[in-house]
């Protein structure tokens, strides 16, 4: 045997031959869209034990090749059937992350071309097509076209990076004298993000909300007052531009004026709502308020935390921050080694915009997404989200069991009520027995907070998916196990 043919018998199987590649990818294809076509009537959630689901997936260490074809089978039989389904129409926990076809399209350019878009000069058309990317996202947005921005893994990580830029621009020991504002309603990530940044929590102070859960401004100003009284350095605010619990949108141009006249760094996590401002250039339909004009001021921002594997139809794994001054990000994210030495300093290096090196081209779903829809039929499914929460919250108004905090986005907040006489604990349990039962039925699925202390439900609408059916489905359903 020639020695090219016996070295290649000894490969790994990791790079088929092009006609078993070819087969193995429409087979895939075919699986993921028969997925996809037939979410509707799979179950939503599944709730499962350590051991449980271990059962279901767990095998021993593969010492001999197993094969792709048979990793498909094992994924689809046994991987998806444990898995809870945020791409579901009727997954209205939490925030969903409703990946679109379109998007799941760019990550798989992504995978499969395996761009580098750390520096420029390991991805130079990458990169570029990146700023051109989040040139759009500002334009979108009427965010400011020149700002700077990187996608990141998440919100949570653009948390960090906007408040890492927030530091930079201080020379003083903010660690030991700094103050970071934000509401009680604010992200667990941004308290995250201060720890990491090696803040104490005594340098976080939190604002409370109104009944509407949106930061109270004079209480805001009333703290940044006392603790400069103090001799406290305030340096940043982070503002809600739709919260986890709520949707609730933080009055911005009130919190930008504050943060204007005493020179503080103004975050805005729009992680969750920030994309309900893209502007249709139509008028948007389910919106009567005008979302747009909810979030007005997040154009002020000095960051921005978005969240496009939320509101913007792409795959999980895609954040994204914009910074406003092009130096800011920079200062916070410089990066030294000899081994840069080749890169063209004059030109986007990402890894000069937050703390990754080598990261993937996550790009490529945003821009599929948004050049493949455009922005009229992005603003338009976003207001339909919209639409039809306000639909979900009307049908569930409809039940006097239910007590519904009308929703500021697409998050429907609601309990129920109490019955003559019976304690807080025992209307609680019966807001957690309607949950696990939802979640123990298939149907749909629902997720509870606190709010006030108090514990509230929460039915998210965020897909494209998810039609009028689809809600008039997940009320009926929400109506028969309620107790
Ligand atoms: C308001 C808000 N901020 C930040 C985050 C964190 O984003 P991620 O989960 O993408 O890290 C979330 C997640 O739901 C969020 O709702």
């Amino acid at each position: 045997m020639p020695e090219s043919e016996s070295h290649q018998n000894e490969r790994l199987p990791l790079d088929p031959d092009a006609e078993t590649m070819r087969s193995l990818g429409y087979e895939l294809i075919d699986r993921i869209v028969d997925h996809l076509t037939t979410l509707s009537d799979q179950r939503v959630g599944r709730r499962g034990t350590g051991a449980e689901l271990a059962q279901l997936v767990d095998e021993p260490l593969p010492e001999q090749p197993g094969g792709i074809q048979d990793s498909f089978a094992f994924f689809f039989d046994r991987v998806v059937t444990g898995m809870t389904r945020v791409n579901h129409p009727r997954f209205h926990a939490h925030i969903p992350c409703p990946s679109s076809f379109a998007g799941a399209m760019g990550e798989m350019l992504a995978a499969g071309t395996n761009p580098f878009v750390g520096s420029w000069l390991g991805g130079g058309t990458l990169c570029s097509l990146e700023i051109t990317v989040l040139r759009w996202i500002c334009e979108m947005l009427g965010y400011p076209n020149d700002a700077a921005g990187v996608l990141t893994s998440g919100g949570s990580m653009a948390n960090l990076i906007g408040l890492a830029s927030a530091r930079a621009e201080h020379d003083s020991d903010l660690l030991s004298n700094g103050r970071i504002y934000v509401s009680v309603e604010g992200h667990a990530s941004v308290r995250k993000a201060a720890r990491l940044l090696g803040f104490s929590d005594q340098t976080i102070q939190t604002i409370g909300v109104d009944d509407r859960y949106r930061m109270k401004t004079a209480e805001l100003i009333d703290a940044i007052n006392s603790d400069l009284a103090a001799g406290k350095e305030p340096f940043v605010v982070v503002a809600n531009a739709g919260t986890t619990n709520t949707g609730s949108i933080d009055p911005l141009p009130e919190i930008a004026d504050v943060c204007q006249r005493m020179k503080l760094w103004l975050h805005v996590d729009a992680a969750y709502g920030g994309f309900a401002a893209i502007d249709s250039g139509t008028e948007q339909a389910g919106s009567p308020e005008g979302t747009r004009r909810l979030l007005a001021g997040m154009e002020r921002a000095d960051s921005l935390t978005l969240d496009p594997h939320k509101w913007l139809y792409c795959p999980l794994g895609i954040g994204c921050v914009l910074v406003q001054r092009q130096d800011s990000l920079k200062r916070a994210f410089a990066t030294e080694g000899h081994y840069l030495k080749d890169i063209p300093v004059e030109e986007v290096n990402f890894y000069e915009r937050g703390p990754e090196l080598s990261r993937p081209a996550r790009v490529l779903a945003v821009w599929m997404v948004i050049r493949s829809s455009g922005r009229a039929a992005l603003a338009h499914q976003i207001a339909e989200d919209i639409r039809l929460a306000q639909l979900a919250a009307a049908l569930l108004r409809e039940d006097d069991r239910f007590e519904v905090i009308d929703p500021d986005l697409s998050v429907v907040a609601f309990r129920h009520r109490s019955r003559e006489g019976e304690s807080e604990a025992s209307r609680a349990n019966r807001d957690t027995a309607l949950m696990e039962a939802t979640l123990a039925d298939g149907e749909l699925m629902l997720s509870s907070t606190l709010l006030n202390g108090i514990n509230t439900l929460r039915l998210v609408v965020m897909n494209h998916r998810t039609t009028e059916r689809d809600v008039h489905r997940s009320v009926r359903r929400i109506r028969e196990l309620s107790t």
